[in-house]
């Protein structure tokens, strides 16, 4: 079986645009979460993670300066920041060198949870008042979630597999683990671009996950302390947009071309579904229990290997408390850990909020940093971890885990694990571990 490797990352967060400047930021304990402006006035929740706006040589999003003028209207914006990502990842990957013949064998594995709402709400509107002239012919292809990877495939000339999975906020690590199998098991491709994009930020997308109690509601006066993982005063998760992709590559191909950069090697990949409710996670966490114990089992560790975990955690009340009782129970229970202090977890949504489906392809590139240069990144916000506040439960034990509070730490990583579960109850982890030849 093939080796998989990372040569190449690429990110568009509310951090900013770009994985180098997204990463030192979180580092550094930095918030991208901001407030709303008027038209999200009849909404309980008022704050996002939004893309920042400004010129590119300050690491900011500008349409102008990303795309030319018929590719910004031929994408739709979660196209356009997956394509921007790609981009980056390429470049750093040094793919812009491959060969025609050699791109036959680049595939892209690029999805969205939800795709272009923008586009659903806008073109309903106008067909609804002005009528079939109104609908543009751009229409269908700027709504097709799999068009960010179509785009992507066109403008490079990669012939390999095209292909986007949609699965709510576990899209972006199925998209890393499925490309891990396809380099693992396929006679031809050798690299694959995976990663996912996600760009909802529009009222009605809030007011439908608002409706559905998903959403912080408590801090819009102060959007930078909105996303609280962990912490007991969560209230529910800060939406955000952008996207993250990775570029995967079987090992000896990496190093056959002279890759310039091996960030991290993928080593395992666990799957899982919860089987118990639509939006609610199982409070016992079997779900993420499972996926994390079949990540481990894929790589063939155990869970005392495990020197960091990158949360799903979305600063929910429930969604945390679950997960943080699987994370201990698969370490401390069946682990070999002794002190659950010495169990290393945070969650980077403090800093960029929830990036829905593109959350898994963020957090990879996270997760392969926190390898690759042996940081813990902070969880920040996290004041006090326990059961949420509103939940009326004021048992502490078992919130013993060191999760980062506010400040990164520097600290040996060797293996990591990232998580990420969706609606619906799926669930998958990623493990990460440090390149050694
Ligand atoms: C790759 O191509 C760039 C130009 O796009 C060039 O500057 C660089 O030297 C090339 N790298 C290798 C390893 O050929
Ligand atoms: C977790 O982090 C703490 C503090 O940085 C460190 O002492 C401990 O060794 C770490 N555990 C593992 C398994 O790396």
């Amino acid at each position: 079986m093939r080796r998989v490797v990372v040569t190449g990352i690429g990110a568009v967060t509310p951090l900013g645009v770009g994985a180098k400047q997204s990463w030192t930021r979180l580092i550094n304990g930095q918030s991208g979460i901001v407030s709303l402006g008027d038209r999200f006035n009849a909404i309980p929740s008022r704050v996002a993670g939004l893309v920042p706006q400004g010129a590119k040589s300050d690491g900011k999003w500008n349409a102008e300066e990303r795309l030319d003028k018929g590719d910004a209207r031929k994408m739709a914006l979660f196209a356009q920041y997956a394509y921007t990502a790609a981009q980056e990842a390429v470049l750093d990957a040094g793919l812009q060198n491959l060969s025609d013949e050699a791109r036959e064998n680049v595939g892209v594995n690029i999805g969205s949870g939800i795709g272009s709402f923008e586009d659903v709400v806008k073109t309903t509107l106008a067909f609804d008042q002005g009528g079939y002239s109104k609908v543009s012919p751009l229409f269908v292809p700027r709504l097709l979630i799999n068009l960010a990877a179509g785009h992507i495939s066109m403008k490079f000339n990669f012939r390999g597999p095209s292909l986007a999975p949609s699965t709510a906020c576990t899209t972006g690590s199925h998209a890393i683990g499925d490309a891990f199998n396809i380099i693992r098991y396929s006679k031809s491709t050798r690299v694959v671009l995976a990663g996912a994009a996600e760009s909802c930020i529009e009222p009605l997308a809030l007011a439908g996950f608002a409706r559905a109690r998903s959403l912080s509601t408590g801090f819009n006066d102060i959007p930078e302390e909105a996303s609280r993982p962990f912490d007991r005063g969560r209230d529910g998760f800060v939406i955000a947009e952008g996207a993250g992709v990775v570029v995967l590559e079987d090992l000896e191909h990496a190093l056959e071309r002279g890759a310039p950069e091996i960030y991290a090697e993928v080593v395992g990949y666990g799957l899982a579904s919860d089987a118990y409710h639509v939006t609610a996670p199982d409070p016992s966490g079997r779900g993420a229990f499972l996926s994390m114990k079949r990540a481990l089992e894929d790589a063939e560790l155990r869970p005392r290997d495990v020197d960091y975990v990158n949360a799903h955690a979305t600063s929910t009340p429930l969604g945390d408390s679950a997960e943080n009782r699987a994370i201990r129970n698969l370490m401390l229970g069946e682990g070999g850990y002794e002190h659950a202090q010495q169990v290393n977890v945070s969650s980077s949504k403090g800093a960029v909020g929830h990036l829905l489906g593109a959350a898994g392809g963020v957090e990879g590139i996270f997760t392969a940093l926190a390898v690759r240069h042996n940081i813990l990144p902070p969880t920040i916000n996290l004041q006090c971890p326990g059961p949420a506040l509103k939940e009326k439960d004021d048992n502490l034990d078992g919130w013993d885990l060191n999760y980062v509070p506010f400040e990164k730490q520097e600290q040996q990583v060797n293996y990591a694990v990232s998580n990420s579960f969706g609606f619906g109850g799926t669930c998958a982890s990623i493990c990460f571990k440090k390149y050694t030849e």
